[in-house]
């Protein structure tokens, strides 16, 4: 399987006078290693740095999305997200994903007249999130991706996943990598008009077996600043954001795809943290400054770096390449957290050692029921969520 999207079900139809064009798709969020923060172009979702994400393989974080096509006079376009109906017209990515799908459809149906006329049929839309939406769990990168696969599926286009993955992109920039399973690339590329900026596949969702990702759950509620708005306001304020885009990115972008390859989880581990951490120093260093991570976000951090300390093996030999992370100083690394634009934490981990990390979080941040100050602990709860099958 190339595509972490899956079409349940396809262009049925039903009866010879009238054919049902609907298709029912399902997609993961993925969580980058490498992060994405920054716009070069605001209406392409064209990057200031490439990024690099493992797209989550079971079934906890998934939107599932129902396109199908109604009568030309039905006239326009309707979508409901979590059973509440949203206004399309007031959101510009959607109406820009939806008119790029049209545009291939209907250059489709001119080479081909045989094809149905689908391209001008108005569109209803159903996508559900099995998680919470908008609260830092990339609600919108599976999102998109699912509502791109349901169109690229309904429309038949002829494109490849990473051709189809701008599409997404358009949606918003983080879900192109959602098209892919396993380990993702998106290559910011360097044309104006976006054609090189796409998601490509590292390694495939078989690649590393036993890679783990625990999400734990330090807050469901809304984010305050958007990630859209946020890096935009970076862009815009941060010194620390060049420096990170022209010398720190495409460095990390080699080193990691090398220990991806490799399965060296040191690496893996030492450039995911470094990447975190410095994501969230660029917010600081926007202004006005973002915060995004918590008391009990920072608490975790502290909690795995603890925990590795006990197992790392310190090597004397100084970093060659210079990176502000200790890369290939020391081995022995158990887990590695990394936080989004909100405070929940990701923990990537070996499967071997997933035990023990679950119990270390339920001792230090017991779920609400058995804690005693509850109310400061938050909703600390644990997921478990293989990345791998
Ligand atoms: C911190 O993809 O949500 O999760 O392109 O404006 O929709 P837009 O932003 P979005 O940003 C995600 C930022 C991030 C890092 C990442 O996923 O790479």
């Amino acid at each position: 399987m190339t595509t972490a999207a899956h079409a349940a079900h396809a262009a049925a139809p039903a009866a010879a006078a009238a054919a049902v064009h609907e298709v029912t798709c399902s997609a993961p969020v993925n969580i980058a290693v490498i992060k994405y923060w920054g716009k070069r172009d605001t209406a392409l979702v064209l990057p200031t740095n490439s990024s690099l994400s493992v797209t989550l393989s079971q079934d906890h974080l998934r939107s599932t999305t129902t396109v199908r096509c109604v009568a030309a006079d039905e006239a326009g376009d309707r979508l409901w997200l979590n059973g509440k109906e949203e206004s399309i017209a007031a959101s510009k990515r959607l109406r820009n994903v939806l008119a790029d799908a049209r545009r291939l459809r209907r250059a489709a149906e001119a080479a081909d007249p045989a094809l149905p006329a689908l391209a001008e049929l108005p569109l209803r839309i159903c996508s559900v999130n099995n998680f919470p939406t908008a609260a830092g769990l990339a609600s919108s990168a599976s999102g998109f991706a699912c509502l791109t696969y349901a169109l690229h599926t309904l429309y038949s286009l002829p494109l490849s996943v990473s051709e189809a993955s701008r599409l997404a992109r358009v949606g918003s920039g983080s879900a192109c990598r959602s098209l892919f399973g396993g380990f993702v690339a998106w290559e910011m590329g360097q044309r104006d008009d976006g054609a090189d900026s796409m998601a490509v596949q590292v390694a495939s969702e078989t690649h590393w077996p036993d890679m783990e990702a625990l999400i734990l759950v330090v807050s469901d509620a809304r984010k305050d600043t958007g990630s859209t708005e946020g890096m935009q306001q970076t862009v815009e304020t941060s010194t620390l954001l060049r420096e990170r885009i022209a010398s720190v990115v495409p460095r990390r972008m080699r080193q990691m795809t090398a220990a991806i390859h490799a399965r060296d989880f040191d690496s893996f581990a030492e450039l995911t943290m470094a990447d975190s951490n410095q994501f969230h120093a660029v917010c600081l260093d926007t202004y006005p400054p973002i915060f995004y991570m918590n008391d009990i976000s920072r608490a975790i951090i502290r909690l795995v770096t603890a925990y590795n300390r006990l197992f790392i093996k310190p090597v004397a030999a100084a970093d060659a390449a210079g990176d502000s992370a200790p890369a290939a100083t020391s081995r022995g690394y158990r887990a590695a957290y990394t936080y989004d634009a909100g405070p929940n934490a990701v923990l990537y981990l070996p499967r071997e050692h997933v035990t023990e990390v679950l119990g270390l979080v339920n001792h230090f941040f017991p779920p609400p029921a058995a804690a005693d100050h509850a109310e400061y602990f938050g909703r600390a709860a644990s997921a478990f969520l293989p990345a791998v099958d």
